[in-house]
């Protein structure tokens, strides 16, 4: 399908009485829809709890209306929705299902075309697909879509055999594995900054940059998520697929055509070059944290291991900071260091590229050190680039002084950035697999951060917890970069300025 071609599909949402619905995926097709994007559609709510049609579209409009400034159409929008009380394990449920996908595919005219969005428990994701493969779901003269959450399993070990399960009934092509950062416009950005800028191309490799760093910080705590998370915790729930995909887009080569599998080919690369850092050595490039207790804006927080539904001796990790080497002729020798966590000062996600030193200072008369060139990426809240530089001081004296330029996303277009779940809905209906992952990426990913995990659980970790809510993390993470002569740029101080 091209760009302008609207799409037509039954999308099936499993879990749409869940969170992720209700915030997410209900307004997304809503502005879908009110931007004219979608040509012929219906959604059928798929949930245990027991519903009608009418309730079902009255939390659809609910959702809606709590997610958007418009209500312009939300009725004729919530009349493409039905809704279907579904027990995942009954095959008579299934094909309940299947007879209201064909009356509503008849309705609407949708070419038998279907969307299987899994947004529930994953432990029910291998169950479903093969439910729907063996219950007539996906025999269909259209095509058949699948888009899975996360997490794509716990391991290397689960997520091979989810990966089986959900290939019994659709092939790669058809599988859409959601990570929701490929849906952010500044990532999105990431290929744009780097292959359309004579700029920056030539000097990106090991002889101009001296360090990259991708920091994704966050100021909630696990909220009610604890149960989910004690088992995950930072590395897996983050690193795994949000950070790594970062550092993926911005060590990758240039495809030779901006196609989804030549992307994805390259960033495939990437990943089997990432060094494999395992046994004794993941303590020299890795670091994890837990939050403690901490005041907030005013406000006492409880530490990691008082929260709801978690282990008061957890040795759980909210917060991960690493250096990934990327073993490959444009990157031998420059670190990656990431870091990301709960509880941190402030909500917010930047990569910073931080250039090598010019040969000769000609400014050291000056106190001050030369400040180095930065790129730093804005992913979000502000969404942008800004570009450090040095320039002349004003006035009389040759002093160099260090000034910004910068482009802010929101200012100089002045709307609101798309939602990455709408982004993503409409790629995943027009056919476009770019901004998802591969099985193949999702493997490798998981067998660096296993050698992580399993080094992690062989060690005895006693000083949990080791950071306070609302810092940077712990000590250890600035030790990690001071060790190599850098140190982490303040997130706090490269604030976009709008240009205007
Ligand atoms: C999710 C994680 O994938 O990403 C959450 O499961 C995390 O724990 C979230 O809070 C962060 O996403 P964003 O878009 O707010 O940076």
């Amino acid at each position: 399908m091209n760009q302008t071609e609207k799409p037509t599909a039954l999308i099936m949402i499993f879990g749409a009485t869940g969170d992720l619905a209700n915030r997410k995926l209900f307004p997304s097709l809503y502005q879908l829809y009110q931007k004219g994007n979608l040509d012929r559609f219906a959604v059928i709510g798929v949930a245990r709890r027991s519903l009608t049609d009418e309730q079902f579209k009255q939390n659809v409009k609910d959702s809606v209306l709590s997610a958007e400034n418009s209500s312009e159409n939300i009725d004729e929008f919530i009349s493409h929705f039905s809704y279907h009380s579904h027990d995942v394990t009954d095959s008579s449920s299934y094909t309940a299902l299947n007879q209201l996908a064909e009356e509503l595919d008849n309705r609407f005219k949708l070419n038998g075309n279907r969307i299987f969005y899994l947004a529930m428990a994953p432990e029910f994701f291998g169950t479903i697909a093969e439910h729907l493969k063996k219950d007539g779901l996906t025999n269909v003269k259209g095509f058949k879509r699948l888009v899975i959450e996360k997490p794509f399993g716990h391991d290397l070990e689960s997520a091979k055999k989810l990966n089986k399960q959900i290939r019994t009934a659709f092939s790669e092509n058809e599988i859409y594995r959601i990570d929701h950062y490929l849906g952010k416009e500044m990532v999105q950005n990431i290929e744009v900054i780097r292959f359309a800028n004579a700029m920056f191309e030539p000097l990106w490799n090991n002889r101009y940059i001296s360090n990259i760093q991708i920091t994704s910080s966050e100021v909630l705590g696990v909220e009610e998520r604890g149960r989910y998370y004690e088992k995950s915790g930072a590395l897996r729930d983050m690193v795994q697929n949000h950070m790594l995909q970062m550092v993926a887009l911005l060590a990758m080569e240039p495809p030779i055509r901006l196609t989804t599998d030549e992307i994805r080919s390259e960033k495939v690369r990437v990943l089997r070059s990432l060094r494999q850092v395992t046994g004794e050595d993941v303590g020299k490039y890795f670091v994890r944290g837990q939050y403690g207790e901490g005041v907030v804006n005013g406000e006492q927080l409880p530490a990691y291991r008082n929260e709801d539904m978690v282990d008061p001796e957890s040795t759980t990790e909210t917060f991960v900071a690493g250096k990934l080497m990327i073993d490959n002729f444009r990157w031998a020798g420059v670190p990656f260091y990431i870091r990301t966590g709960k509880r941190m000062l402030t909500k917010q996600t930047k990569i910073v590229i931080q250039f090598k030193d010019i040969p000769m200072n000609l400014y050291y008369q000056t106190e001050q050190t030369l400040a180095p060139n930065l790129l730093v990426i804005h992913i979000q809240p502000e969404e942008g680039i800004t570009l450090h530089l040095n320039a002349k001081k004003f006035g009389q004296s040759l002093d160099a002084t260090p000034v910004k330029m910068s482009f802010a996303n929101k200012g100089i277009n002045g709307m609101n950035t798309p939602e990455a779940y709408e982004l993503l809905l409409f790629d995943c209906m027009r056919g476009d697999a770019t901004n998802f992952t591969h099985w193949d990426e999702v493997a490798l990913s998981w067998s660096f951060v296993d050698n992580i995990s399993n080094a992690w659980r062989n060690m005895k970790e006693t000083s949990f917890p080791n950071y306070e809510s609302g810092k940077m993390g712990p000590q250890a993470a600035h030790e990690l970069l001071e060790k190599d002569g850098f140190h982490w740029w303040p997130v706090t101080t490269l604030d976009v300025e709008t240009c205007n």
